[in-house]
């Protein structure tokens, strides 16, 4: 199994990924976010042997190990991928796909995070109730009473998930195995805080994920050289629309191209990207997406395209476009 364990991340994968084919057989999917050392991970596994366990995390040395250990103990219903919680629930899952999820201990640092970098806030909460099919269930467990306190309140406030504990949140859960980190937190003197809620019939929130568009494109002609181009270009920033921010960080140059890397962060994805320049044997150049690192041509990319063409064809007032091919309303 170990040779044929391939490596899955969320700006590989197909939007939505096909789990059918990635398990070989299909059946309820159980996601579990940030599973860390991967106890968790293997006791799902363990014990819904019927189900296919998907578990996500940002750290490489977690995936790394937690593939050495599907390997090992041959878990064929259980894989892993790189992704941000955000990025995978809207990309990868499609509406009531999930029969459970599961988060443990995440946001240790909450209190110096920015608010909008937390795992549990409306937006992946709505996603969360999106992606659970009626009945699903929604686990959550923290060792932060403030990180409870305002789970509780969000959760309170989520029309489409129904507590299933009689209190706002347990000490303890039966048939729960206790994680790397939250050992470490008892061990530390810090009480855990355990959540449970299903998935009800309520109509799920309406959901706008960033679709993945045709590649993006510009031809045009323009007497400034490549070197010119190279020494007029200024690190920038732009939030062409809400939420949606491009930095151009620095040109790489070769000889008849230069790359512009870029970072475009987006609502439910982050991509860090080159768009290519390139001068053609016929004199004119071209401006689009280096598939160095396999970016997803979204929204944001298109708008990156048209706001570097916008800059370069500014930069000489004999600049004329040949092809455009950009999203109609960027
Ligand atoms: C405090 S650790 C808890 C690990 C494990 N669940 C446990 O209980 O031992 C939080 C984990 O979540 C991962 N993580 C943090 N933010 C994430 C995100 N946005 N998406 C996916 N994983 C994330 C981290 O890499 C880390 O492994």
């Amino acid at each position: 199994m170990k040779d044929t364990l391939q490596k899955l991340n969320v700006l590989k994968l197909p939007w939505p990924a096909d789990w059918q084919a990635i398990f070989g057989r299909d059946r309820a999917l159980i996601l579990e976010i940030g599973f860390g050392g991967g106890a968790f991970l293997r006791h799902l596994a363990h014990r819904f042997p019927e189900h296919n366990v998907v578990g996500i995390e940002i750290s490489n040395r977690c995936l790394t190990r937690a593939e050495a250990m599907i390997a090992r103990e041959e878990l064929t219903n259980t894989r892993v991928v790189y992704a941000m919680a955000e990025a995978a629930l809207h990309h990868l899952f499609t509406p009531t796909s999930l029969s459970q999820i599961h988060v443990n201990f995440p946001d240790p640092w909450f209190r110096t995070r920015h608010s909008h970098r937390r795992l549990m806030q409306r937006d992946t909460l709505d996603v969360i109730v999106n992606r659970l099919q009626p009945g699903g269930l929604f686990y959550l467990a923290t060792d932060i009473l403030e990180y409870a306190e305002m789970s509780h309140e969000l959760l309170a406030e989520t029309p489409g998930l129904d507590n299933v504990l009689a209190v706002p949140w347990a000490a303890e859960l039966p048939e729960r195995i206790v994680t790397k980190y939250e050992m470490k937190a008892r061990r530390d003197g810090r009480s855990c805080y355990y959540f449970a809620y299903r998935r009800n019939q309520q109509p799920p929130p309406a959901m706008t994920a960033v679709q993945e568009l045709p590649m993006p494109h510009l031809v045009f002609h323009s007497p400034i050289t490549l070197d010119e181009v190279e020494a007029s270009f200024e690190e920038k920033q732009f939030q062409p629309i809400a939420g949606t921010y491009i930095h151009f960080l620095r040109p790489w140059r070769s000889d008849r191209h230069i790359l512009f890397e870029t970072h475009i962060k987006e609502p439910t994805i982050e991509q860090r990207l080159a768009l290519t320049l390139s001068l053609r044997h016929d004199g004119h150049y071209t401006l689009q997406l280096s598939t160095l690192g396999h970016p997803r041509p979204t929204e944001g990319v298109h708008l990156a395209v048209k706001l570097l063409g916008d800059w370069l064809l500014a930069l000489h007032p004999g600049s004329e476009t040949l092809v455009i091919k950009l999203q109609e309303d960027t």
